[in-house]
């Protein structure tokens, strides 16, 4: 394995998601734990899960499958993130943290991001919470999940908070210009999410009428008035281009995002055959040559057509 490829894979991030929450219906507990099995062989060593994937399963599952490789792989040699909401009392918190540990069969997490901003609920006491948890070794690093640059920019300046998490994909790049560059400037590590854009870039789905019921992305923007016909047009784009370079349309998409200055990358699978496939393109992906102008043409004009004060892609679900 080449330095590069090295670089790649310990950018990659393993979520959790889709393999364990009612709205990825579906879903088979076997192929779950083969998904989890089959990234730690693959060398992936960096797990991204939060308390609200499953009301608390998918950390559970995390944890369990890790633990059964406890005797390959030292506790030291991966990390996993989890997140929670801001509950309704800072001292809700400890509660919180010492529950997703014990799911997580771990004596520490990685990093715990605060998972959404609230309009309702200060995030301040909660930080002060995470803060002390920190100071116990409860808790390695502090992250933000989708709040936005302004937000991040202002409570930064009173806690250490090392990480944000934000999405990025050719469907979703509004951090490109706001809250990467604040969190480079800022000395914060950036973590994206939605690479294949929740699956749409594959090009599997044509409307939301192929989603299962219960199924979170039938009601996703892409496939409404008036981003629909972009979507579709960047999707076929991105299978013209994968032809050409003997890549799948959501494997252009990944590099795409592997070129961003981002830190690392959550990818998300749900058996072990698509994650096989996501890593074996990885292994090359760096030295094909991909003209991305035109892809990032139809990007920036999706995103031109989205208001400019929403500020993540699930605004039309919550
Ligand atoms: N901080 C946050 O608020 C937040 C929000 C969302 C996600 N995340 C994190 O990011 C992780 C990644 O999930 P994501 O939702 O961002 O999705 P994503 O990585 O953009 O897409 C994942 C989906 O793409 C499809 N897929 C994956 N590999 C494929 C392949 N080889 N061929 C065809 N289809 C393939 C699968 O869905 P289908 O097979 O069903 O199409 C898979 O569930 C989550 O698990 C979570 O850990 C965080």
């Amino acid at each position: 394995m080449n330095q590069n490829r090295t670089n790649i894979r310990t950018r990659i991030a393993l979520g959790s998601w889709a393999l364990a929450d009612p709205l990825w219906p579906g879903q088979r507990r076997n192929d779950s734990i083969q998904v989890i099995h089959s990234a730690i062989r693959l060398g992936i060593r960096n797990f991204d899960t939060a308390r609200a994937y499953g009301n608390g399963q998918a950390e559970q599952l995390v944890g369990q499958q890790l633990k059964r490789f406890r005797h390959e792989l030292n506790r030291d040699s991966y990390s996993i993130s989890t997140k929670i909401m801001v509950p309704a009392e800072p001292s809700q918190t400890r509660t919180l943290i010492e529950s997703s540990l014990r799911r997580l069969c771990t004596d520490y997490v990685d990093i715990v991001y605060l998972h959404w901003p609230s309009s309702k609920r200060n995030a301040a006491p909660v930080l002060d919470k995470l803060v002390e948890l920190r100071a116990e070794g409860k808790i390695h690093a502090i992250g933000l999940s989708n709040f936005t640059a302004r937000m991040i920019e202002e409570l930064v300046r009173t806690y250490p908070i090392e990480w944000c998490q934000l999405p990025l994909s050719l469907l979703w790049r509004r951090a490109l210009s706001d809250s990467i560059p604040l969190c480079k400037r800022l000395g914060m590590k950036t973590v994206s999410y939605g690479t294949f854009g929740f699956g749409l870039l594959s090009g599997k789905y044509r409307n939301s009428q192929d989603f299962t019921e219960g199924d979170w992305r039938k009601n996703i923007f892409c496939f409404k008035d008036p981003y629909r016909s972009t979507v579709s047009e960047l999707v076929a784009l991105l299978q013209e281009i994968g032809k050409r370079c003997n890549l799948a349309p959501h494997e252009v998409a990944l590099k795409w995002v592997l070129d961003q200055p981002v830190d690392q990358v959550i990818l998300g699978a749900r058996t072990r055959s698509q994650l096989e496939q996501t890593m074996n393109a990885i292994t090359n992906i760096d030295e094909i040559d991909i003209d991305v102008s035109k892809v990032n043409e139809l990007s920036i004009l999706l995103d031109n057509i989205v208001c400019s004060d929403v500020d993540n892609p699930f605004f039309h679900i919550w």
